[in-house]
C-alpha cells in the first residue's frame, strides 16, 4: 500500500523550471551557444554544474573553460535565477497542488522533496509549504544526479519507508528514470516525464489527487 510520496519541485509544485531555462537560455546566448527547446527539456532535473556542461557539450565547448571560469558562469546563473524567484508567493503553486497536499496530510501520508535545487527550501519558504513535507535531500550530499536513484532513495529514507510503499511525482524524463530506478511508483507529469515511460502519467498537476491515483493505480495492475 501507499504510504507517503517523494516530490521533486521545480515543474511539479510551482513552475520554476521556466525560470531555470530562462536563465540557462540566457547564459547560453552571451556565450555563443545555440538553445533548443530539446535541450532545455535535456536540463530538467539536472545539477547546476551538470547542465552548464551540457549546454557547452551540445556546443562542442566542453573543453573550453577552466574549472574557474566554469564556476563564474554558474554564479551569474544562480544569481539570474534567483532574481526571477523573488517574488514567488503561495499564488504561485501549481494548480491542484495545494489540494493534493491537503489531502495527503488528511489522508495521514507522509512527504519529502527530492530536488536538485539547492534553492529549494528558500522556495518552499516561499510558497509558504515548507511544514508540509517531513524534509528536503539536501543535494549537496548527493554523488550522483537524477538519473542516478540516489536523491530519491534519500527521500524515501526520510520518510522511512520501503520504495513499494511509495509514489514519485516528477516532471523531468531524468527524474522519472531516477524514481523507478529507486524502486518506488513514478507519476510523470507532462510531455517530458513521459519519454522515460513512468508507470504514472498526467498531462498536468491539475489532474493529480488520491482518487486519480488509485484509479490509475488500478489500471496500471
Ligand atoms: C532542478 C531543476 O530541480 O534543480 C534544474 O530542474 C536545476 O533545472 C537543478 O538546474 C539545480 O538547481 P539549483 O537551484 O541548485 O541551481
Ligand atoms: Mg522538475
Amino acid at each position: 500500500d501507499i504510504k507517503g510520496f517523494t516530490f521533486d519541485l521545480d515543474g511539479v509544485i510551482t513552475d520554476t523550471a521556466k525560470f531555470h531555462e530562462q536563465a540557462w537560455h540566457d547564459l547560453a546566448l552571451q556565450i555563443g551557444v545555440n538553445w533548443s527547446d530539446e535541450l532545455g527539456n535535456q536540463l530538467k532535473g539536472i545539477s547546476r554544474m551538470d547542465s552548464l556542461n551540457m549546454i557547452l557539450s551540445a556546443a562542442g565547448q566542453q573543453d573550453k573553460y577552466s574549472d574557474e571560469e566554469k564556476e563564474a558562469f554558474t554564479i551569474q546563473k544562480n544569481t539570474h535565477y534567483v532574481e526571477l524567484i523573488q517574488g514567488i508567493t503561495p499564488k504561485d503553486i501549481l494548480p491542484g497542488m495545494t489540494a493534493f497536499l491537503s489531502e495527503i496530510k488528511s489522508g495521514g501520508y507522509v512527504a519529502s522533496i527530492a530536488s536538485a535545487s539547492k534553492n529549494a527550501p528558500k522556495i518552499l519558504e516561499k510558497l509558504g509549504i515548507i511544514d508540509d513535507f517531513v524534509g528536503i535531500v539536501d543535494p549537496a550530499t548527493l554523488s550522483h544526479g537524477k538519473p542516478d536513484p540516489e536523491i530519491f532513495t534519500k527521500a524515501g529514507d526520510i520518510l522511512k519507508l520501503k520504495p513499494s510503499q511509495i509514489i514519485g511525482l516528477e516532471d523531468a524524463s531524468a527524474g522519472v528514470e531516477a524514481i523507478t530506478a529507486a524502486g518506488q511508483t513514478a507519476l510523470g507529469i507532462g510531455l517530458a516525464a513521459k519519454s522515460a515511460s513512468p508507470k504514472l502519467w498526467v498531462a498536468s498537476t491539475a489532474d493529480i489527487s488520491l482518487a486519480n491515483i488509485a484509479a490509475g493505480m488500478q489500471n496500471s495492475n
